[in-house]
């Protein structure tokens, strides 16, 4: 997740893009850039690190100019440095670009073969070689984009400058967001509506395959293809802070809302559908090194740990290899058996957990294989290890994790068939079963984010409660835990996670009818055994708040409440379950009024 702004009209652009850019730096904010044409020449200005830094390069090398782009960068592909900061020049043509291109390592092997150069690991520059490679064929600017866009697999929101047609600017969208701002005599281009929310309230949406021209101060709208569009501009009368949150009333609700972006972008160009296989190009080991995998340990911390758990179930349950699934801060502390034929998989949102890193180093003193999932690129964790699957879930900003922790679940289902296929446990006909589920997420979170009023109001019912109780078994039983955690997170109300079959070994003592339970009981293979569970907890009392699958009527007829989730694969339910998990506990605290956020003034 990046954010791209554009500004083309009568007023000195830099300082438009700069604003734009600080209110899109929820959207990542690893370095930044602005290229700004002037008298027919590009300017360009990058740096690493927060936007203040290019604020500072910008103080002491200013550009002007009339026409303009910038980008805040969130890395996916490339670390965060300066050389891999957009915008991104190949010849006349200057890019700046949020989404994944999918097919960029076939398109650069082209390019390279073409006798281009590349000067960064980004799949962006690929587009600015791929237009000027049509732009030198072609001689006409919006036919070079035209044409250079139907080669792109993949998402993208991207504005396009040309330093041989400087007083054009072009912007297409493909899978990322995009609005275009129309001012007097001037337009904007961005991300998300707050970049640009200060100058004008009349914004047009873009949609996937629309691409707009401004030129001799008109804009044009389009689809990629050439048929000419009518769009119709929206009056936006969000406050400025309702807009910065997308609309939603805080960060964390936002995130969980991105979920089903997330996830897409977690699996981009990554599925081999045909093949019934995936391409993790971060994981360095070939086939032969993972066949020699006796152990698998996954380390991590919080709810990284709770994603540790569900792999297990993964990755023993289609590969047929041990896995052991440790907390970072106690396995650095005791004396783990692993050795060479040991794979280790850290864990971590940040990549910067102390422990878990402390942990890698452990295991690498030891000589164990590791792989890290990481979201944050470039970090400690992701550097040090032999491999890393970026999770590209962007920036957090709620407190809790949301949205990071499904997308650790798609990256471990992701290794799981990468792994299960190089050691024979998954066949072709069983990799392409799994890896339609993975297709199939995000719709299916969709649906599960419409259940966001019933739960709302089961907060309401609820929110009093002095301590939760939260039961799973299996694959789901790690969810009972992600669920307690974030109440306890984020409501201050206590909360225990227990495997449902664990219960009667002593919690049960603790029911009453002040207490309520929730209960994740979808028809799976252990169904039987938790509607049991469930019995058992009714019998105290207990006031059953149960999640379990679509149209279930024995649960419905028991339960206090259900909160019903479509029915899919049992592998795939610990991700559907998570959401209203983290609804429950985000609208508890925000009755409560308990609810912080990782960036102190933004709620
Ligand atoms: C809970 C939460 C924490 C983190 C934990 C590990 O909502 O955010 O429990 O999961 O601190 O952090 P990472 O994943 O960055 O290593």
């Amino acid at each position: 997740m990046c954010g791209i702004v554009g500004y083309t009209g009568n007023q000195e652009a830099t300082p438009i893009i700069l604003e734009g850019l600080r209110k899109l730096e929820y959207r990542g904010y690893d370095s930044a850039g602005v290229c700004v044409i002037h008298s027919g020449r590009a300017e360009i200005r990058r740096s690493e690190g927060k936007l203040v830094n290019l604020d500072k390069l910008l103080a002491t090398a200013p550009v002007n100019g009339e026409i303009g782009i910038g980008h805040t960068r969130w890395a996916t592909h490339g670390r965060p440095s300066e050389i891999n900061a957009h915008p991104h020049q190949a010849g006349s043509i200057i890019v700046v670009h949020n989404g994944i291109i999918e097919n960029y390592l076939e398109l650069k092997e082209r390019l390279t073969g073409l006798g281009r150069t590349f000067k960064s690991e980004t799949d962006t520059e690929v587009i600015s070689h791929i237009i000027d490679e049509k732009f030198k064929e072609t001689g006409n600017f919006e036919q070079a984009v035209r044409n250079a866009l139907q080669e792109l697999r993949g998402a993208y929101a991207v504005c396009i400058l040309c330093e041989n047609d400087p007083g054009v600017l072009i912007a297409a969208k493909q899978g990322s967001p995009m609005v275009i701002g129309l001012g007097e005599n001037e337009y904007f281009v961005a991300s998300d509506i707050p970049a640009i929310l200060s100058h004008t309230r009349e914004m047009v949406f873009m949609e996937d395959g629309e691409m707009v021209v401004f030129s001799r101060g008109k804009a044009v709208f389009s689809t990629v293809a050439g048929e000419p569009l009518e769009k119709k501009p929206r009056h936006i009368d969000w406050s400025p802070l309702m807009a910065e949150k997308g609309g939603y009333k805080h960060f964390m609700l936002k995130e969980i809302f991105e979920q089903p972006r997330a996830i897409r972008d977690t699996i981009a160009g990554r599925l081999m559908e045909e093949d019934g296989n995936v391409f993790l190009e971060g994981v360095k080991l070939s086939d032969g090194e993972l066949a020699q995998v006796e152990r698998i340990f996954i380390v991590a911390c919080g709810t990284s740990w709770h994603a540790a758990l569900v792999g297990k179930f993964l990755i023993e349950e289609h590969c047929r290899i041990p896995v052991e699934v440790d907390i970072a801060s106690e396995f650095r502390y005791r004396n783990p058996i692993i050795n060479d034929k040991t794979l280790m998989i850290l864990i971590s949102q940040s990549g910067e957990t102390a422990d878990t890193l402390a942990a890698l180093r452990e295991g690498k003193a030891r000589g164990a294989k590791n792989i890290a999932i990481c979201n944050v690129v470039d970090s400690s964790i992701a550097r040090e290890s032999n491999g890393v699957i970026y999770t590209h879930a962007g920036p957090e900003i709620g407190v809790a994790s949301t949205k990071a922790f499904i997308t650790q679940l798609a990256a471990l289902f992701l290794f799981t068939i990468r792994f299960g296929r190089a050691i024979g446990t998954i066949d072709r006909d069983k990799g392409r079963t799994m890896v339609s589920l993975l297709i199939r997420i995000p719709a299916l979170l969709d649906n599960v984010l419409e259940l966001n009023g019933q739960i709302e109001k089961i907060a309401r019912t609820y929110m009093h409660a002095r301590d939760f109780l939260y039961l799973g078994r299996g694959i789901n039983y790690p969810i009972a835990l992600e669920g307690a955690l974030k109440l306890k997170e984020i409501s201050y109300i206590h909360a225990e996670g227990y495997p449902a079959g664990e219960m009667k070994h002593g919690p049960i003592a603790l029911i009453d009818e002040n207490m309520p339970v929730v209960i994740v009981v979808p028809k799976n293979e252990n169904y039987e055994k938790v509607a049991s569970n469930m019995e058992e907890v009714i019998a105290r009392g207990g006031l059953v708040i149960a999640v379990c699958s679509e149209g279930d009527e024995e649960i419905r007829k028991k339960a206090m409440t259900t909160i019903e989730i479509p029915r899919d694969s049992d592998d795939l339910t610990p991700i559907l379950v998570s959401v209203p998990m983290q609804l429950l506990a985000y609208h508890i605290a925000v009755l409560k009024g308990t609810l912080a956020c990782k960036i102190g003034k933004i709620k």
